[in-house]
């Protein structure tokens, strides 16, 4: 969002709005059905048009990723193709880049979007992942295209959270009036950042917040809870952990984020380890889940270190309360959703009505 409320960049989820958020769902709503063009006949028309005002302004997508990633860059990149775009794609811009020969972000933005030359551009939309905090933002005050936050170190993942609420609205059926328990790493967890403040915007939501007392939320968004007046509790006794995922509606389990340690500090190290096990979902407390409840997790689960169980146990992937496969196949019609709105409001596409 730009600072007048207008939806032209994806940054943060802390600035939507409900009828923007409806929007969004509304229209995948509609992806939806055009992914499944070939069971519904009727959506045939709408995919054509949609598909030719696509290749027709020759729309070039750029997945810009500085930090890894394999899910949140293949759907991006799938949204794109099957909304009828081009993709331009580098996966380890740290390397691969001229960020490698010491490029600023901003001059890479700059010249990828077109600030730059005037009569250039490589893209009509950045979809850029970071690891630092707050470089989304960075790249949106010099970006002449929409830029889409896929993660910016351990700041946010708007787009999780709205795929994330998406699965809440289609697999527990309603965005309000219900529980939800966020487990795991919530200090460097930029999924939970997000979702936490999308899901403040929603009523009779009580958010459940599960870690160890050395990670838990940071204190801009218990401040943000506390002012909204959102109900939220803070457990961090390990012993919490079972009390709490059999009572609530939806569990949201998030791995302990490695990638944010410096393992090679002996200290770091030792708090890596004491909390990389303290929470584990296996098959006898997803039976004991209340009965609609449903289990998510925004992937990857940990299951690297034989010394260490994911914190998902495999037996649990096809248990009927799970949802974190169905969960990641909502990224494509959110993302496509999310894409062709940014590109509307920049006037990028014309607006075409099924
Ligand atoms: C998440 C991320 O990158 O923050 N992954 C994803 O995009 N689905 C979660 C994680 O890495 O733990």
């Amino acid at each position: 969002m730009t600072e007048n409320g207008e939806f032209k960049h994806l940054v943060r989820t802390k600035f939507l709005t409900r009828p923007l958020i409806d929007q969004i769902f509304t229209e995948a709503d509609l992806m939806e059905r055009v992914l499944n063009f070939r069971e519904d006949a009727e959506i045939r028309d709408y995919r054509k048009r949609l598909r030719q005002e696509f290749q027709e302004k020759g729309i070039i997508v750029m997945t810009l990723f500085v930090e890894e990633s394999l899910r949140t860059r293949f759907s991006f990149e799938c949204a794109a193709i099957r909304l009828g775009a081009s993709t331009l794609s580098t996966e380890n811009a740290a390397r691969f880049s001229s960020m490698a020969k010491g490029e600023s972000l901003e001059h890479t933005i700059m010249v990828a979007s077109g600030k730059a030359f005037t009569n250039h551009r490589y893209a009509d939309l950045i979809v850029l992942r970071h690891t630092e905090e707050g470089a989304a933002k960075r790249a949106m005050k010099v970006s002449g295209v929409p830029i889409i936050n896929a993660g910016d170190g351990p700041g946010e993942h708007p787009t999780q959270a709205l795929l994330d609420l998406y699965t809440i609205r289609k697999e527990l059926g309603r965005t309000e009036d219900f529980s939800i328990a966020m487990v795991g790493d919530l200090l460097n967890g930029r999924t939970i950042h997000s979702l936490a403040y999308l899901l403040a915007k929603f009523k009779g939501v009580k958010m459940y917040f599960v870690s160890d007392p050395r990670f838990r939320i940071k204190e801009g968004l218990r401040q943000y809870l506390i002012e909204n007046e959102v109900w939220f509790t803070e457990k961090t006794r390990p012993e919490d952990f079972k009390d709490v995922v059999t009572k609530v509606h939806a569990v949201y389990m998030t791995r302990v984020q490695k990638n944010r340690f410096n393992l090679e500090d002996p200290e770091q190290l030792r708090i890596f380890r004491s909390i990389r096990e303290l929470y584990v979902m296996d098959r006898e407390l997803a039976d004991a889940m209340l009965l609609d409840a449903i289990l998510m997790h925004p992937m990857p689960i940990d299951s690297a270190d034989s010394e260490f169980k994911p914190e998902i146990l495999p037996e649990v992937d096809f248990h009927p309360k799970t949802r974190f496969l169905t969960q990641a196949g909502y990224g494509d019609p959110t993302r496509m959703a999310e894409t062709k709105i940014l590109l509307e409001n920049w006037g990028s596409i014309d607006r075409i009505e099924p």
